[in-house]
């Protein structure tokens, strides 16, 4: 199936086999109170090219209720177009599935009727709309490097990048707990360890996987692309 239309400029992009009738009027509603195109695409599991268009701002898909399917679907996306805010709606009122999918990636989940608007509020947020990618080190001086690979400053915020357990994976350099900076804390199988206390952290999704911290810790995209590494903040 193709697009119903080109994206020409500050795109939104439905991808999906099906798309509810609760969601099309909801993203009607987007389009005529903004200046974003919107188009609808094929399933991107199926086809990933749907989302070779140029200034696609956001990417709409349905949540798959088969739960080891959210986590791939919010990866493909992300790889196939870096910069794009991953939305994801849902037409059932599960909250360990809207979790899930906010831990898997989405930056966006709303409920299906609600997406449209939630979206209109998080693209009105920045001055574009645009999640901008800065460029924080060369992909040479990580060649061959496992662990921390530095601390940077993006947008105000520290952050830490490590490589481990064959991901990259960058995180607000504080602990939830009581702050303590995470660059200074071991890093195994894709974890990082906290120095001061012990609660440890996925190094991409920022999830709590032990306490004392209560609570995930902010994580950022990060990829590697034209001979650069690059970070989107939030
Ligand atoms: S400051 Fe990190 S576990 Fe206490």
């Amino acid at each position: 199936m193709g697009r119903e239309q080109d994206v020409d400029k500050g795109g939104i992009v439905v991808v999906s086999k099906t798309v509810s009738p609760a969601t099309k009027r909801s993203l009607e509603v987007l389009k005529r109170r903004s200046n974003y195109s919107l188009s609808f695409g094929s399933d991107v599991m199926s086809d990933p090219s749907v989302l070779d268009v140029d200034d696609v701002v956001a990417v709409v898909v349905p949540v798959p209720h088969e739960r080891d399917k959210v986590a791939e679907l919010a990866q493909m996306i992300r790889e196939a177009a870096p910069t794009v805010l991953v939305c994801g709606s849902i037409d059932v009122p599960d909250q360990r599935l809207w979790l899930l999918a906010e831990r898997s990636g989405f930056n966006l989940v709303s409920s299906d009727g609600a997406i449209g608007g939630a979206l209109l509020r998080r693209l009105a947020s920045s001055d574009s709309g645009r999640r901008e990618a800065i460029a924080v080190m060369d992909s040479s001086d990580s060649a061959g490097r496992l662990g921390l690979l530095g601390t940077f400053d993006v947008d105000g915020k520290s952050v830490a990048i490590w490589r481990s357990g064959g991901r990259l994976g960058c995180l607000e350099n504080a602990c939830t707990h009581s702050g303590a900076a995470l660059s200074e804390g071991e890093v195994e199988e894709g974890v990082v360890t906290c120095p001061r206390h012990g609660s440890r952290f996925d190094i991409c999704s920022g999830e709590r996987v032990r306490g004392p911290a209560d609570t995930d810790v902010a994580h950022y995209d990060i990829f590697d692309k034209d001979g650069r590494i690059w970070v989107v903040p939030s």
